[in-house]
């Protein structure tokens, strides 16, 4: 994954779901940037070398969408934020910069983990974050208290299991623009223009008795598959 083909897919993809879900989404002011547009659609510092294993390609988040993610799932300095596909790590830095919270990004390209291990130093926060090189689906979340994604949505539902799974009651998730299948989020959160549309922002608290809907993923996954070999 990776490859500029690749990146214009998930950007359309992106597009349409936000189409689709334009409806659920809580009215904010925009607040975006020239900078940030071009953050979003030209990405630097990630590696091809491991790109063959990536779920989804790397696309950073903006630094408004950061904070609203950041917001939306009320982050305290009580909080272990876990963001599976960390990238250059700019969401565990700033939960750790802004609210105090520890950070722990997993991401599967060794050059991004060691990019986000520097910003890291650079932001005074190493101390309080923690960048691991491997695979979110094998990362153990058992003391995360808040997961942050910015995923494909199929790999959002293939997620699901062990987010139920590992995550306690009360716990929160935030995904940036795509949701998690037939898990309505509770909250769908405008969160300024980008240079493809309207960003918006899901969350979702773990609840304490899981319906078994949530966490049988059959049938779901089939919709959402891109099928990669015909890119
Ligand atoms: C869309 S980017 C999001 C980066 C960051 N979370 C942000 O919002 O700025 C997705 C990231 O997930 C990483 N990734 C993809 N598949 C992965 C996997 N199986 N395990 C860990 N990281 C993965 C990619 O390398 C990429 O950095």
């Amino acid at each position: 994954m990776g490859s500029l083909p690749q990146r214009i897919v998930f950007v359309l993809l992106s597009t349409l779901l936000l189409i689709a879900g334009a409806g659920e989404a809580t009215a904010q002011a925009p607040d975006t940037s020239v900078a940030d547009s071009l953050a979003r659609t030209v990405p630097s510092g990630a590696s091809d070398a491991d790109s063959t294993d990536k779920d989804a390609p790397y696309v950073p988040t903006t630094s408004a969408v950061v904070d609203t993610m950041l917001q939306v799932a009320g982050v305290s300095s009580d909080d272990v934020v876990y963001d599976l596909g960390s990238g250059d790590g700019r969401i565990p830095i700033a939960a750790a910069k802004k609210y105090g919270a520890r950070g722990v990004g997993i991401e599967i390209d060794s050059a991004l983990v060691a990019k986000a291990r520097a910003r890291a130093r650079a932001a005074g926060v190493a101390d309080k974050v923690r960048f691991r090189q491997g695979d979110l689906f094998n990362a153990s979340l058992e003391d995360a208290t808040v997961v942050t994604l910015y995923l494909w949505p199929e790999v959002n539902i293939r997620l699901r299991p062990k987010l139920l799974r590992e995550l306690d009651p009360g716990d929160r998730i935030v995904s940036h623009d795509f949701r998690m299948g037939t898990w309505t989020p509770e909250r769908a959160v405008y969160a300024g223009e980008g240079n493809t549309g309207p960003e918006r922002v899901y969350l979702w608290t773990v609840p304490a008795d899981l319906p078994a809907d949530l966490t049988d993923i059959s049938g779901e996954i089939d919709s959402f598959r891109v099928d990669e070999k015909n890119e």
